[in-house]
């Protein structure tokens, strides 16, 4: 097959339940993840040579962005296939142009988006037809929260995310992210957690029965109300002002706040469309992010657009 492009969303945590860190260095979660309509895109493109390569470009905001992101063999895309590659015996080279639009380190597994898409591209390129199980077990050696990306909708994660499990959901949600200039690294916003928790044994992660109900329910004030996020007293004591898009926020009436993963994203739920523009213009008047992007969930996961 010739190009293949292929569209992986990012994902915000609904809930995200963090335990204390296990043998391996990850901690045990338990997460509600939800697949929202800002999403990269990822064309592959078979070449002669062996080699496995990778350009990025982002799309609009800030410029700085793209340096952060990997032109290597680190990047996730390459390494997802290097991965296929090697399981399925394949030697043929292939290249990958990843357009950017979910932030770097944002919180909003913007890699793992990539390696998701890079997975399903390489697949069809290279005509493996592997089966989705074996894709998602390879999406969950690259990273925690690949497979979700794969899969998309309203899910919850276990373990360390990995394993997934949709969950029923009802309605369309509309989301305000508040997107800060620089990112956060994840790692470090687990030993940040570390450290905040270290005079006390976090209790086995759970999620609450009030947002399962919630989403059952398609009760978007309900959901607001029961967002959660262990993360967010780690992630605010390494960036402090991230209180005060919160606080703006919640003065707008957004039905819910949160910070999403490991941050720096904010996300605001609004009641609908018209309240999301309301929460947008407050941020941006407010001067309490550096970018807004209103975002409708959940969409589905990593597949392709055809060309
Ligand atoms: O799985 P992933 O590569 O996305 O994780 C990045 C880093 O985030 C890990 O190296 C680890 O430091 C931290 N992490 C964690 N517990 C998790 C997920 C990630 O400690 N459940």
């Amino acid at each position: 097959m010739s190009s293949v492009t292929v569209r992986a969303p990012a994902k915000i945590n609904l809930a995200l339940a963090v335990g204390g860190m296990r043998r391996d260095g990850y901690h045990p979660v338990a997460t509600i993840y939800q697949a929202v309509d800002l999403c990269d895109e990822v064309r592959a493109t078979p070449q002669a040579s062996s080699d496995i390569t990778v350009s990025v470009t982002y799309d609009g905001r800030s410029p700085g962005e793209t340096a952060q992101v990997p032109l290597g063999p680190d990047n996730l895309a390459v390494r997802a296939a290097e991965l296929l590659r090697r399981q399925a015996g394949v030697t043929s080279g292939i290249s990958l142009a990843i357009r950017k639009a979910i932030p770097v380190s944002g919180g909003m597994a913007g890699g793992s988006a990539d390696a998701a898409a890079a997975l399903i591209a390489c697949d069809l390129v290279w005509g493996l037809a592997s089966p989705r199980t074996k894709l998602l077990e390879l999406a969950g050696e690259l990273g925690s929260d690949v497979p979700f990306c794969l899969m998309g909708g309203t899910a919850m994660g276990t373990g360390r995310g990995e394993l997934i499990s949709p969950v029923l959901a009802r309605g369309k949600y509309f989301w305000v992210l508040a997107l800060a200039a620089t990112g956060l690294s994840t790692p470090a916003v687990y030993a940040e957690f570390d450290r905040l928790s270290k005079h006390f044994e976090p209790p086995e992660p759970q999620i609450a029965p009030a947002l399962m109900a919630a989403l059952r329910a398609g009760d978007a004030a309900a959901l607001g109300a029961a967002l959660s996020n262990d993360l967010q007293d780690a992630a605010l004591a390494l960036r402090p002002e991230l209180a005060h898009t919160l606080t703006v926020g919640e003065e707008c009436g957004a039905l819910g706040t949160v910070i999403s993963g490991s941050g720096p994203t904010t996300v605001f739920l609004a009641a609908d469309e018209e309240h999301a523009l309301d929460i947008s213009l407050t941020l941006t008047g407010a001067r309490a992010c550096a970018d807004v992007v209103q975002a409708v969930g959940p969409v589905s996961g990593a597949r392709p657009i055809g060309g």
